[in-house]
């Protein structure tokens, strides 16, 4: 009998690997550690799971909420604030250790081990800590969700009327996925045995071009929305307002890694583990602007802004 704990189960990517994990294994063996027990969702309270409180910023709570269990999935915590991020994940990395977790799985992102976007380095520095660790690892470098399009895409808020997308640098293909399947897909590897001490790639089958991207919401929106390169002073003075200095300045290298291919890998792993089609972003990205929750990145970046 393996004993699964959990973090983040709560969250976007979180809430998914729970769903599916708890049709793989009896919710018996299943722990979540979240970090404010009181906001459980009803799946999680109706499945019979054991809860305990698990806070990254709290190290302790961390060692009785991972007492007694074989893998850990680590989710990672959504910031740009690199010290904090990198200090959370290390914090749950050590708990691990001194409660002998045997496993480690921690979501990292599909950018490049030498990527050159900032919003991978938190990522980059984790795994080369975990790696080091002693411990048993499985990194698990999670695509770009298909729901994240509006940040990628200018910050394009649909009911704005522009019909112009402004990016800097480069344009680049992405191998966009939807968060579901992602939950899907990592949630098989975590109920399955074998990846041990790897680094595995969960992406879409198709990348695409954001000019590519735009042309599909053209069709969608039945308008004609174009994309233009920038420089970054422009991208800044265009979504001033949108997101902090700091935020935009963060995001434009990007598409620095855009330009350098670094989202444009594709690995068949998340479909055979599927054993199905992945959803092409086109049906995501129709379903967001259908129900008009194209919101400019808002619900994505506020994530990030902690
Ligand atoms: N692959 C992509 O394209 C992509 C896109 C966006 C983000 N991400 C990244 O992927 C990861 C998961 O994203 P997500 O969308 O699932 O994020 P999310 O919806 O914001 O969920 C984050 C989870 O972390 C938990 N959390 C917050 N503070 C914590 C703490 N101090 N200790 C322990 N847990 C804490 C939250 O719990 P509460 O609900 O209790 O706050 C929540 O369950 C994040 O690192 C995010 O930045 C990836």
């Amino acid at each position: 009998m393996t004993k699964f704990v959990v973090t983040g189960a709560t969250g976007a990517l979180g809430s998914r690997i729970f769903k599916n994990l708890i049709r793989l294994v009896p919710a018996s063996d299943i722990i979540m550690s979240l970090y404010n027990p009181s906001g459980a969702t009803e799946d999680i309270k109706s499945s019979g799971v054991e809860v305990r409180r698990g806070d990254f910023g709290n190290p302790s709570t961390l060692d009785s909420a991972f007492a007694g269990t074989d893998k850990l999935l680590i989710v990672s915590y959504p910031s740009i604030a690199h010290e904090l991020r990198v200090k959370n994940h290390i914090a749950a990395i050590d708990a691990a250790k001194r409660v002998r977790v045997k496993h480690i799985y921690y979501t990292s992102l599909a950018f490049a081990s030498d990527s050159v976007a900032t919003v991978m380095q938190a990522h980059i520095d984790t795994e080369a800590y975990l790696k080091q660790s002693g411990l048993t690892y499985t990194i698990i470098r999670e695509g770009i969700y298909s729901e994240s399009w509006p940040l990628y895409f200018g910050y394009f808020d649909p009911s704005e009327g522009k019909d112009e997308v402004l990016i800097p640098y480069s344009d680049g293909k992405i191998a966009w996925v939807c968060r579901d399947d992602l939950g899907e897909g990592t949630a098989k590897i975590l109920a399955a045995s074998g990846y041990e001490n790897t680094t595995v790639l969960l992406s879409g089958d198709k990348p695409i071009t954001l000019l590519e991207f735009a042309q599909i919401a053209s069709r969608i929106l039945n308008r004609d929305i174009k994309l233009r390169v920038v420089s970054e002073d422009e991208y800044f003075k265009n979504n001033l307002g949108k997101q902090s200095e700091e935020l935009l300045r963060a995001w434009a290298t990007t598409y620095k890694a855009l330009a350098r291919g670094e989202l444009e890998k594709v690995d068949p792993l998340l479909k055979n583990l599927l054993g199905r089609e992945l959803r092409p972003v086109e049906v995501t990205l129709k379903e967001m602007l259908d129900a008009q929750v194209g919101d400019g990145g808002k619900e994505a970046t506020a994530r990030y802004a902690k």
